[in-house]
């Protein structure tokens, strides 16, 4: 039961709809969903100034006492009245404050973290339930009626290392049991996530140049090296300082089934050599891009940066892979990072390639 005294405040992370009737009202950043009269949103904006649940009686006093404290209560258990000054709060106001120019459409970003995923060992039977009776829509698009005109045979790719390791690369769910060498580390940082060099600019300073392109040369993205078997460096957490092009070692511990964990339990993870954490730190991009657009701008820069990783790995012989499936709010407390103004995106990884026979079948299935 909340204290007479108790100041209170609403959510900032709120958005209110509709659905099938009723109103509903989300605290984006909680994930918490409140099915509700219309009634309630005047309640709501009355605790946009911190007040005590006695100045809310008192102000909604022709209405019955005891509805306005339940719907109080009710508000308060759906975590859109938060009270002043606690840890809830906090981390309201910095979404509020650190998220501004790009909400409420950048919502999206926390209403999607930590997702309950399929379990990997479900049944395939229990798996086909989750998805639609209808069939998959085609696979490629054909347009009616249109002039068709004869391309040219595809490449002749042999010789060409190029080509060579744009075909031959695949997402490897099977691993040897040896060491990726430090040596190969290094190149898939500086090839990835290192500066190639600085571009001097009149108003911008010098923006740092890498291999992949960012928007504006914001380059909003990060990288955590988890390093399992890797020779010749402990196990542990690493950051990549792509200024200086060295690891700083971060407390958290590391283990194969930590591993496995991050990317939402999937097992064949747990036996991989090192796990490349793709995360952003928003407010490079927003501080120059400040519609809500270039919250895209960061997922797709984070998705050059995963291709760049998995060719260089191909190209050195490894056995490269990623993952979207992620348990985000694990990932970003063992990296000691907020989740709001610096959040985990994407995973790669490598191992050392597998004997024939890979487990693509088994993961797909
Ligand atoms: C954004 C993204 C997320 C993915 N997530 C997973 C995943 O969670 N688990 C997994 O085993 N593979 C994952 N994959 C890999 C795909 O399953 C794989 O790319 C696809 O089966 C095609 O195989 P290929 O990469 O060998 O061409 C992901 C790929 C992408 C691009």
């Amino acid at each position: 039961m909340a204290r007479a005294s108790l100041k209170l405040k609403s959510a900032s992370c709120q958005i209110a709809y509709w659905k099938g009737g009723k109103l509903q009202i989300a605290n984006y950043l909680t994930r918490r969903t409140f099915s509700t009269h219309p009634a309630t949103l005047n309640v709501i904006r009355f605790f946009f100034t911190p007040r005590m649940i006695q100045d809310a009686l008192l102000e909604f006093r022709t209405y019955d006492r005891e509805s306005v404290a339940k719907s109080i209560l009710q508000l308060i258990d759906a975590q859109l009245l938060l009270e002043y000054g606690s840890a809830e709060w906090e981390r309201d106001e910095l979404v509020r404050s650190s998220w501004k120019p790009w909400l409420p459409e950048g919502g999206f970003h926390f209403m999607t973290k930590d997702t309950p995923y399929v379990p990997w060992d479900w049944p395939i039977e229990e798996k086909m339930k989750t998805l639609p009776a209808t069939p998959a829509p085609p696979q490629f698009k054909t347009i009616r009626g249109a002039d068709a005109v004869r391309l040219l045979p595809s490449h002749e790719i042999a010789g060409d290392t190029f080509f060579e390791t744009l075909h031959a690369r695949r997402t490897h769910r099977e691993f040897a049991r040896g060491k990726v060498s430090l040596e190969n580390v290094s190149k898939l940082l500086q090839t990835t996530w290192g500066v190639q060099g600085y571009l001097p600019t009149n108003v911008f300073e010098e923006l740092p140049y890498k291999t992949s392109p960012s928007g504006g040369a914001r380059h909003p993205g990060e990288v955590y090296l988890m390093a399992l078997r890797v020779d010749g460096l402990e196990r542990g957490m690493y950051h990549y300082q792509a200024r200086d092009h060295r690891l700083a070692r971060l407390p958290a511990k590391v283990t194969p089934r930590l591993a496995s964990a991050y990317c939402a339990d999937q097992p064949y993870f747990a036996g991989a050599a090192a796990l490349f954490i793709m995360t952003a730190v928003f407010a490079r991009t927003m501080w120059k891009y400040g519609r809500a657009r270039a919250y895209r701008v960061v997922l797709l820069e984070t998705g050059h940066l995963c291709q760049t990783f998995c060719l260089t790995a191909t190209r050195l012989g490894l056995a490269p892979f990623s993952t979207a499936a992620l348990k985000d709010s694990l990932i970003e407390k063992d990296l000691g990072i907020d989740g709001i103004s610096e959040s985990v995106l994407y995973v790669a990884g490598v191992g050392l390639v597998a004997a024939p026979g890979s487990g693509l079948r088994r993961a797909l299935s």
